[in-house]
């Protein structure tokens, strides 16, 4: 198992995402999970302030989160909801939400519920999110801390919502990862911070492929490769 943590912006989903498909492994999105609830909060008109309301929602939702690298199946109570947990909305409120304690409980377990099963049936998984080395698999035996500057986050962050046709300004996507990364870090239960035993692996100068390259080194130097399926595709 790899755990990917990091803040929004350092590639994170891309990197974790191709480094499955490199190992063969299975994918977790959890910042993904935490999207899916603070989309039922919203729908629910709960207020963002109200912790007790918030994780009454957060227990009443059907979660639907696919495991394959290729296809991020997102689903609330059946509903395909890919693209609507990418947009403004959910991205402004997801850090209230995902500081409320019983929802990360909650989130937390399903997590792991996820992990053993994948690792059972596919024998390897890259998990992403915030708190993943630190709280969700204290054990992993690889674990990444993706770092970049706010700047280049900020610039990749923009792109993306342009790409995805959502409206975008380099200074405004740079206060919302300013905030974010403020929020994510301060906050009280699991903020985000890198584990003691985690590789911190700077992505500002690196495209994708050479982080995928400096990773999948260090996955096979901690023999997370033996008898891997992708193995032989190295
Ligand atoms: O990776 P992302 O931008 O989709 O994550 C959305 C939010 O969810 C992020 O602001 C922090 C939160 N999150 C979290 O608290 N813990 C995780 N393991 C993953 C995400």
């Amino acid at each position: 198992m790899v755990a990917m943590d990091g803040p929004s912006g350092t590639g994170k989903s891309t990197v974790s995402r191709k480094l499955a498909t490199k190992l063969g492994a299975g994918y977790l999105d959890t910042g993904a999970m935490y999207r899916m609830v603070t989309l039922a909060v919203l729908r629910a008109g709960v207020d963002l302030a109200d912790a007790v309301a918030i994780a009454d929602v957060a227990r009443k939702t059907e979660l639907g989160i696919g495991t394959s690298p290729d296809e991020a199946a997102v689903t609330l109570a059946g509903e395909d909801v890919a693209a609507e947990i990418r947009g403004a909305d959910v991205t402004t409120a997801v850090s209230p939400v995902s500081a409320v304690p019983a929802v990360r409980e909650l989130l937390v377990a399903r997590q792991r519920e996820i992990i053993d099963e994948v690792l059972g049936r596919v024998g390897g998984i890259v998990v992403e999110g915030r708190d993943i080395g630190t709280v969700v698999s204290p054990d992993a035996p690889l674990k990444i801390f993706l770092t970049a500057s706010a700047e280049v986050r900020a610039a990749r962050r923009s792109a993306q919502d342009s790409a995805a046709g959502r409206e975008s300004t380099h200074a405004v996507a740079k206060a919302a990862v300013e905030r974010r990364d403020r929020l994510d870090s301060t906050r009280a239960a699991s903020p985000l911070r890198a584990a003691e035993d985690a590789v911190e692996v700077d992505t500002s100068q690196l495209d994708i492929d050479q982080v995928i390259v400096a990773l999948a080194e260090l996955a096979l130097h901690r023999g997370l490769l033996e008898g891997c399926p992708a193995e032989a595709a190295r």
